[in-house]
């Protein structure tokens, strides 16, 4: 009785990668051939929509800005959960003029019933979006990241306003400014993750919760392809063309690796999940849990 995913994703047409603040960012590269660059990325971004209809996904596609290239990353806009969206605050300049572009954007999503609440964070409490908090659909909580981009207080904001708990993930690197670069739990369980991106606290918190052969240790050049940052839907994962290990790891746990060629998105320091945003993630009632384990809810 699995529903089908609702993914937002926005037009490339405004993308470029013209600033630079993360260290994978590569404006010079860019500016060599903007043109060259920009139909490749209509491509990839053609390729990751196909992919995901192809997987069962209703795709809905929301228009980009001039001036504001980075909105092509929406896991950034929000967090969504039951309906009701969380708009973020951007850390950089750069970014801020997204979230008037995406209130916008998502009082017209809730206009049209597939929101039923949009709220934004108070002024000052950076927070960006779903690529920093990441709901655990089988254990009903949000791992949230804090550290380059989403403040600390943000994480009691995220838990309050979805009345959910929220485990932090702190990050030590601006190479992982997000947790959807280091950080994907998958619909069986497992956690796809890159240990150093996380602090010795994270990472004990983590294996506190997670048993070991729950976690998939993720490589250094896992996370350079930014194929960790992967959209898993069922038995499905839709990510940046990744190294053969990584693809057999997945295959020997039972899932289809759907491999797509973003390397346009990668020069901004994005992969799969952060062009993606689930609008239907849903929390199972405390209530209609038997034993206090709310497993093999909807991935
Ligand atoms: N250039 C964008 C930035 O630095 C990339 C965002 C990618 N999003 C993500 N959730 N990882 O903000």
């Amino acid at each position: 009785m699995s529903a089908r995913a609702k993914i937002l994703m926005i037009d490339p047409t405004h993308f470029d990668v013209s600033y630079r603040i993360n260290p994978w960012m590569k404006p010079d590269l860019w500016a060599r051939d903007p043109e060259g660059f920009r139909a490749a990325a209509r491509t990839a971004s053609d390729a990751l929509h196909r992919a995901l209809s192809r997987a069962g996904c209703d795709v809905i596609v929301g228009a980009g800005r001039p001036g504001l290239p980075d909105m092509v990353f929406p896991a950034n806009a929000a967090i969504v959960l039951d309906g009701r969206a969380l708009l973020a605050r951007f850390r950089y300049p750069q970014r801020q003029g997204e979230e008037a572009a995406f209130l916008a954007m998502f009082e017209a999503l809730r206009a049209q019933g597939l929101l039923a609440e949009v709220a934004q964070f108070p002024d000052g409490c950076h927070q960006e979006g779903a690529g920093d908090a990441i709901w655990d659909a089988n254990r009903q909580w949000f791992w949230a990241a804090h550290g380059p981009r989403s403040s600390r207080e943000s994480l009691a904001h995220i838990s309050g306003f979805f009345g959910q708990e929220v485990v932090p993930m702190e990050l030590v690197s601006d190479r992982c400014y997000h947790l959807d670069v280091c950080f994907c739990p998958l619909s069986g369980g497992e956690i796809l993750y890159f240990p150093p991106a996380l602090t010795q606290d994270a990472l004990r918190n983590l294996r506190e919760r997670v048993p070991a052969d729950m976690l998939i240790e993720a490589t250094e050049e896992d996370l350079a392809r930014f194929s960790v940052n992967a959209v898993n839907v069922g038995r499905q994962v839709v990510m940046a063309t990744p190294p053969d290990r990584l693809r057999s790891v997945l295959n020997e746990r039972g899932y289809r690796v759907v491999p797509i060629e973003l390397s346009p998105f990668m020069m901004s320091g994005g992969g799969a999940y952060c062009m993606t945003l689930r609008l239907d993630r849903a929390s199972v009632p405390e209530a209609s849990v038997g034993n206090g384990r709310r497993e093999a809810a909807m991935a």
